[in-house]
C-alpha cells in the first residue's frame, strides 16, 4: 500500500477509479498500537494541516466498507479559519480545531438498517485511525447543533444527510489516559447471549440493585464526563447548608470531638467534596454501592472519608456497612430519585439506623411538582429548538431518574420514625446559568429569544410562596427521635 500522492489529486485514472496506493509505499505502522494508541484529542495546537496530510486522512476514509459499496458519501474539509468560525456558532465542539471534517452519506439511500450511517461511520473510523497513524487528532462530533444549517453552510446539497463531524488537528498534548472499557466478557458472548444488558431506560424500576452498582462504577472507572459542579446546584446546596444545617462551619481543634456526618451514595461526589469543604467541623464518611466508587469520592474529601457499602449485598469484611447509631447528619442528596420505587423506603430506614438518637437526616430530591417534569417532556420530545437532545433538564448521567413526589417522600420518612423539622423548596424556574449552558450549541436567534424567556421566568421566580411549593429542588431536615 502506498501514500497518495496530493499533487494527483486532479488526475483521474482512466477508468476514473481509485485503486488506491502503491504497493509498499506508505510507512510501515503498528497496527495494533493504532487500534489501541488512539484516543478522542479535543485540544489542539492552532497551527494549520497541510493539504496533503488531510488528504491522506481522508483518503484512508474512502477505503472503508460501505453498504453494497455505493460510497454515496461526501466529505467536506473545512480548514479556512473563518469558516470554521461560523461552525463553531452552531456548535462550540467545532470551535476546538484547524479542521473540520463534515461528513454526510445519501439521505435516503439504503436506510433499511440504517445502513447509511453505518457506512459513514466505517468511513469517520478509518479517518479517525488514519490520522493517529499520522500523528494527528480527531474527536467524533455528534452535537452538531442544527446539521440542516450546517450541510447548507458547507453547500452540500439536501440529498446530502451529514452524519457527523470529524474535528482534526495536531494533538495540544500527548499521552491523555485512555477511559477504561467494559470488560470483554461481559459484552462478548459466543452463540448465545448469556449477559444481563444495563438498561437504556431512565425509568429506576427497570434496574436492578446490581446493575446501577455496575453502571455508575463503570461510568466512575471511565471517566466520567460530566464530572464538573454546575453553578445552579451548588448555589442551592448552600443555600440549603445556610437554611438546614447553619453550624459546624469552622474546623475543630481537637478531631476527636468533630462531629460524624455521612453521605449516602455520592456516586461522583461532586456535592460531598462541597459539603467537607463548607462543613469543616464535621468528619465526612460515605457510603456506597461499590468500593471503587467509594474511593473515588472518598479521594474528593478532606480529610479523607472512610468508605462503607450499601445494600448488604455489596458488603464484606473489607467494605462493611456503616456503624448503626453513629452519626449525627446522615445526608442524602438526590440520590433516591434513581433507586427502584420500592426500595426506597428500605434506603430510608437504614439511614434512620445509622443515626444516633437525636441526629439529622438531610433529604434532597427533584421534585416532581415542578418545572423538571416539562423540561423533561421537551426532551424527550427531541423536537426542542435545534433537535438538542438535553433541554433544561439534568444530565441523567449516573444512571436512571425520576422526579419524586414531595407528599411521597414525606410520607416515607415520617414511616421511617423520623419527626420532620424543615421543609424548603429551590428554583422554581430554570435558573439564568442553566439556561445559557443547556442553550449553548443553540443558534444565535434561538439564544435571545431563549434569553429573553429566562430574564421573564426569574421576574416570575420572585412570586411570593412560589420556591416552596414549585421549588425544583426539595430539602428537608428530619430529626431522629
Ligand atoms: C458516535 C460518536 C459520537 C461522539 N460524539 C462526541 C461528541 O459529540 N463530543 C465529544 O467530545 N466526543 C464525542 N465522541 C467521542 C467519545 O466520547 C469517545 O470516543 C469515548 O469517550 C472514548 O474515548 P476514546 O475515543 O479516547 O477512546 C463520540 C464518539 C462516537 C463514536
Amino acid at each position: 500500500m502506498s501514500s497518495p500522492d496530493p499533487q494527483d489529486r486532479p488526475k483521474k485514472a482512466k477508468d476514473d477509479l481509485d485503486h488506491g496506493p502503491e504497493p509498499g509505499s506508505l510507512e510501515a505502522t503498528n497496527f495494533w498500537d493504532v487500534i489501541y494508541g488512539r484516543r478522542s484529542v479535543r485540544r489542539f495546537r492552532s497551527d494549520p494541516i497541510p493539504r496533503e496530510l488531510t488528504d491522506k486522512v481522508m483518503h484512508a476514509g474512502i477505503w472503508a466498507p460501505s453498504s453494497c459499496n455505493y460510497q454515496m458519501w461526501d466529505v467536506v474539509a473545512v480548514d479556512d479559519p473563518e469558516l470554521n468560525a461560523e461552525l463553531a456558532q452552531l456548535s462550540t465542539q467545532m470551535g476546538n480545531a484547524p479542521v473540520n471534517l463534515v461528513i454526510s452519506y445519501g439521505r435516503d439511500f439504503s436506510e433499511e438498517g440504517s445502513a447509511n450511517i453505518q457506512s459513514a461511520s466505517a468511513m469517520i473510523q478509518n479517518m479517525s485511525l488514519a490520522a493517529h497513524a499520522l500523528g494527528l487528532g480527531t474527536f467524533w462530533i455528534t452535537q452538531m447543533g442544527d446539521n440542516e444549517k450546517l450541510r447548507e453552510r458547507v453547500g452540500l446539497p439536501y440529498d446530502r444527510l451529514v452524519i457527523a463531524v470529524l474535528a482534526l488537528g495536531y494533538p495540544d498534548k500527548d499521552g491523555t489516559r485512555a477511559p477504561g472499557r467494559r470488560p470483554l466478557e461481559r459484552v462478548t458472548h459466543y452463540n448465545q447471549y448469556a449477559g444481563e444488558p444495563i438498561p437504556s431506560s431512565t425509568n429506576p424500576a427497570d434496574w436492578t440493585p446490581q446493575l446501577l452498582a455496575l453502571y455508575q462504577r463503570a461510568r466512575v472507572l471511565n471517566g466520567l464526563r460530566h464530572n464538573k459542579p454546575r453553578a445552579w446546584e451548588v448555589r442551592a446546596l448552600e443555600t440549603m447548608l445556610e437554611q438546614l444545617v447553619p453550624e459546624g462551619i469552622e474546623k475543630v481543634e481537637d478531631d476527636g470531638q468533630a462531629q460524624h456526618w455521612l453521605d449516602v451514595l455520592p456516586c461522583n461526589g461532586i456535592l460531598t467534596e462541597r459539603l467537607s469543604r463548607e462543613r469543616k467541623g464535621y468528619h465526612f464518611d460515605i457510603v456506597e454501592r461499590s468500593p471503587e466508587v467509594a474511593a473515588f469520592v472518598a479521594k474528593r474529601t478532606r480529610p479523607r472519608a472512610n468508605p462503607f457499602g450499601w445494600p448488604e449485598s455489596a458488603q464484606d469484611e473489607d467494605f462493611p456497612a456503616p456503624e448503626a447509631g453513629k452519626y449525627d447528619v446522615v445526608s442524602c442528596l438526590f440520590r433516591l430519585e434513581d433507586i427502584a420505587p420500592g426500595d426506597r423506603s428500605a434506603l430510608i430506614a437504614d439511614m434512620h439506623s445509622w443515626l444516633r438518637p437525636g441526629g439529622r437526616l438531610i433529604l434532597g430530591y427533584v421534585s416532581r411538582k415542578s418545572f423538571h417534569q416539562t423540561t423533561e417532556s421537551l426532551r424527550k420530545r427531541r423536537g426542542g429548538p435545534g433537535g438538542v437532545e438535553y433541554v433544561l433538564s439534568p444530565d441523567p448521567n449516573i444512571g436512571p431518574f425520576e422526579a419524586l413526589a414531595p407528599k411521597e417522600v414525606e410520607g416515607m420518612v415520617r414511616g421511617a420514625g423520623f419527626a420532620i423539622e424543615q421543609s424548603i423548596g429551590l428554583q422554581a424556574v430554570p435558573q439564568a446559568e442553566e439556561i445559557e449552558f443547556r442553550t449553548r450549541n443553540f443558534s444565535g436567534r434561538t439564544k435571545k429569544v431563549v434569553g429573553l424567556i429566562a430574564g421573564t421566568l426569574a421576574a416570575f421566580e420572585k412570586l411570593p410562596g412560589l420556591q416552596k411549593t414549585r421549588g425544583r429542588f426539595r430539602f428537608l431536615a428530619a430529626r431522629k427521635a
